[in-house]
């Protein structure tokens, strides 16, 4: 079996919904890849083929860190999703790997990911929230995690993190 991780294309879309709506049980998270592709925002979006077919998505959305003084910008990792029948075989590892280096290549400096706390520290991401992050959204504090895409990234930085207004109805 091959695996090849590659940029989104315009002909992948209905297959990057079929996918995000399997992996999670309900259109919710493949209606967002959509409403945020068809906004024209500035997302990282790879896709995973196994000999040929489309099995995993994983997206990037650019987000923005505010406190009284100032604001930055940095990228959020979701939805990442995977096909129920491909899952376990280091396909999501992978999509957040390489996902991850095309955003240090695009000049990221810090990523985030609210999600399984027992999955993402694996690529480095730790809980963001001691570091004087925290999420816009009321979420447990272990789910809610950063990771340094340049180093020192983290230094003397504060405030509350934001998604794209999208996704404030998922
Ligand atoms: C989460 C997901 C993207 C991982 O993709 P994958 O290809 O199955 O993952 P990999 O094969 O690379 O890694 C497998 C590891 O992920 C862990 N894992 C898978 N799903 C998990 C979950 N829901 N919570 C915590 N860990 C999970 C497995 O236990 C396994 O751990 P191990 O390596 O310690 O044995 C995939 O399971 C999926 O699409 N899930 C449904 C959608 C979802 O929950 N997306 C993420 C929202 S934060």
């Amino acid at each position: 079996m091959t695996l090849l991780i590659r940029p989104e294309t315009a002909a992948d879309r209905n297959a990057v919904y079929a996918v995000e709506a399997a992996a999670f049980g309900r259109p919710a998270e493949a209606e967002l890849v959509q409403k945020l592709q068809q906004a024209s925002v500035d997302t990282i979006s790879l896709v995973a083929l196994l000999d040929e077919e489309l099995v995993g998505h994983i997206l990037f959305s650019p987000m923005t860190v505010k406190n009284d003084v100032d604001e930055f910008t940095a990228v959020a990792l979701g939805p990442i999703a995977v096909s129920p029948n491909h899952q376990n075989k280091g396909i999501g590892t992978e999509l957040c790997r390489r996902g991850l280096a095309a955003c240090q290549e695009a000049g990221y400096s810090l990523a985030f990911v609210l999600g399984h706390s027992d999955y993402y520290p694996r690529f480095g991401f730790m809980r963001s929230t001691p570091h004087g992050l925290r999420c816009q959204f009321d979420v447990p504090e272990e789910a809610f995690m950063v990771l340094e895409l340049a180093p020192g990234a983290l230094q003397n930085k504060r405030g509350t993190v934001y998604y794209h207004p999208l996704f404030s109805g998922v």
